[in-house]
């Protein structure tokens, strides 16, 4: 192959220019970049002229090829460009938005109703300057019943059928089990106002009110002169808090092994005001929870001098506030996951 004339490089830019602009995609355009600037395209053909070329023209061969390859380089990149955004123009006026489809749903979630009724009674007791401890499921034999007051062979373990791990340790019966873990570690703190909230493991066969997970709330406070007056004022507040300003309470003699006296509580029927229905089954009271003076044996075995201080204390069950304050008839419902459910008790 002779030398080029210049007018050759000319036609040849021209068909390079032609080519370029006709590409009518972007398909097309990076046919003709393969062509023109590929490994093997006609430029790279150009460049390997080179070395065929006598000495006094190979620099304006040079040129001339340096040339072709600059304005196809540029060429080709304004019309990349041009025909991404004439895609993208295509592309927008073409899709259609139809704003009259129905949206996604989206859902929201709700708090458990379980964690509703907690935290109005962490509440009621964080108004009143207690703090919230919390302690461990799988607990020590030693916390949920020896330092309880029920020693190994006591008949009220057969009362909380037990789930155990090992010999020593257990799935919590109670939330009792925090209350003496709280007087062990502030027995030189006094005084001591505590709620402790967990869940709960009994051995039950799951029924209406029975589950062998629930969960309780421990109340505990200890200091001088603590009384029986102190426990019956800050239950009824719970109860007023809970059930209506109009609830009353009553205390009933009852039995506990970590407690002296024990007492159960009732509240006077928040549907028929208590007369009488059958929520209340006839009687115009509803049992709400247990409670009593912190047993002085209970107290000693923390390190507390039971001359100097006494305690009050008491456990109320979660479900059962929330069946009684909402009507729930089943405490299974709580377990089931039906969002529906949820949704209903959590919205009050
Ligand atoms: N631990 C008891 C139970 O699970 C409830 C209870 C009763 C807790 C009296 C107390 C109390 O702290 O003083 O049945």
């Amino acid at each position: 192959m002779g030398v080029m004339f210049m007018q050759d490089w000319e036609v040849i830019k021209n068909q390079i220019i032609e080519k370029i602009s006709s590409a009518a995609d972007l398909g097309m355009i990076e046919q003709v970049r393969i062509e023109l600037l590929g490994k093997k395209g006609s430029i790279a053909a150009f460049m390997q002229q080179m070395k065929d070329i006598p000495a006094e023209g190979r620099k304006a061969f040079g040129m001339a090829v340096n040339d072709l390859k600059q304005t196809a380089e540029k060429l080709i990149s304004e019309k990349k460009q041009q025909l991404q955004q004439k895609e993208m123009d295509e592309k927008l006026t073409s899709d259609k938005i139809d704003i009259t489809l129905p949206g996604k749903q989206f859902r929201y979630g709700t708090l458990h109703p379980l964690t509703v009724v907690q935290q109005q009674i962490e509440d009621v007791f964080l108004a009143m300057g207690y703090s919230v401890v919390e302690g461990p499921e799988v607990e020590l034999d030693l916390y949920n019943f020896e330092k309880s007051n029920i020693p190994a062979d006591h008949p009220s373990r057969d009362m909380q059928d037990t789930f155990y791990v090992d010999v020593k340790r257990l799935l919590r019966t109670q939330t009792t089990a925090i209350q003496m873990r709280v007087l062990e570690a502030q027995y030189d703190k006094m005084p001591i106002k505590v709620i402790c909230p967990g869940k709960t493991y009994r051995k039950d066969d799951d029924d209406a009110t029975h589950s062998h997970q629930f969960n309780q709330i421990e109340g505990l406070v200890v200091g001088e002169g603590i009384t029986l007056a102190d426990l019956k004022g800050t239950l009824e507040l719970l109860a007023r808090s809970m059930f209506g300003a109009e609830r009353e309470i009553r205390l009933r003699q009852s039995y506990f092994p970590f407690t002296e006296p024990s007492i159960e509580i009732d509240v006077s029927c928040h549907i028929c005001g208590g007369k009488g229905c059958p929520t209340c089954k006839g009687t115009g009271w509803i049992e709400i929870l247990g409670a009593g003076m912190v047993h002085p044996h209970v107290l000693e075995v923390a390190g507390i001098d039971s001359k100097k201080y006494t305690g009050f204390a008491f456990g109320v069950g979660v479900e059962r506030v929330a069946m009684l304050k909402y009507g729930i008839d089943d405490i299974r419902h709580f377990y089931a996951n039906n969002v529906r459910f949820l949704d209903t008790y959590t919205r009050f």
